[in-house]
């Protein structure tokens, strides 16, 4: 299995969708609303319209987290202005962008934020996804240690590999079974799993081949309480400061 880049370590408190709880999720304002908090790491969804601009977006559709309507398939990078991203979490960002991979990647980089890009290709296999996100990566040097890329979608994780074949990849297994080989083959340096996943026996499992264990989506401290100390790499929160208010979290989010 590939290295975990030193910047991969134990001790990651990583904003779900930015800072999700105080912010419109996948917006700059999240992600700037993370930085605030003090979180280093932010986890962000990508997605492609029709026209294979990249954006940030977790549905296949609009519907749910702007004033706009259907897929996001039929759509390009024109119809991007007249969508509003945040007045559906409150009229205090009324008028919020849905913003585009490259704007928020070039944000993230004045911002000093490490990222987690999770590719979600909506079902589609043609890797126009892994693609983009290879070219955007590319365009910026920095990316090569401060973005770790993940994908429930193996293919797609593959043909990112393909791309790039250094850049730190992440698996993501609601269950975790059966990971070891693909992690394996994808030469991937991190393993993301949800909470009810989580457990000593994968936590040693995963120190055993090398991996960097992360779980999502907690925003109960004491759920994972019990792995701070035993080699968890990570936590994938809506709102950092239950972590980071605590001094204990926090040291360890400081790795
Ligand atoms: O990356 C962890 C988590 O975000 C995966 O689930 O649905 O929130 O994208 P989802
Ligand atoms: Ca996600």
């Amino acid at each position: 299995m590939a290295d975990a880049p030193s910047t991969i370590g134990q001790g990651r408190i990583i904003a779900h969708r930015g800072a999700s709880r105080a912010a419109p999720e996948n917006t700059l304002s999240a992600f700037r609303e993370a930085a605030r908090q003090g979180a280093r790491w932010v986890e962000l969804d990508v997605s492609l319209l029709g026209d294979g601009t990249a954006v940030i977006h977790h549905d296949a559709t609009w519907d749910r987290c702007t004033n706009g309507s259907g897929a996001l398939a039929d759509a390009g990078a024109g119809d991007l202005a007249a969508l509003d991203a945040g007045s559906w979490f409150g009229m205090a960002y009324a008028g919020e962008p849905v913003p585009t991979l490259k704007q928020t990647l070039d944000l993230l980089e004045g911002l000093g934020l490490f990222a987690n890009l999770e590719m979600k290709p909506h079902g589609a296999a043609d890797r126009r996804l892994a693609s983009g996100v290879a070219a955007a990566l590319t365009a910026r040097p920095w990316a090569a240690e401060r973005v770790l890329v993940s994908s429930f979608d193996q293919g797609e994780l593959a043909a990112l590999r393909s791309h790039l074949p250094d850049q730190p990849i992440a698996l993501l297994s609601k269950t975790a079974e059966d990971w070891v080989d693909t992690a394996r083959t994808l030469r991937a340096a991190a393993l993301h799993v949800h909470i009810a996943a989580l457990n000593g026996d994968l936590l040693e499992e995963a120190a055993l081949h090398g991996i960097n264990l992360s779980t999502y989506t907690v925003n109960d401290p004491a759920l994972v309480r019990p792995y701070r100390d035993r080699g968890l790499g990570g936590v994938i929160t809506d709102d950092p400061s239950l972590f980071l208010d605590d001094p204990a979290w926090a040291a360890w989010g400081a790795h």
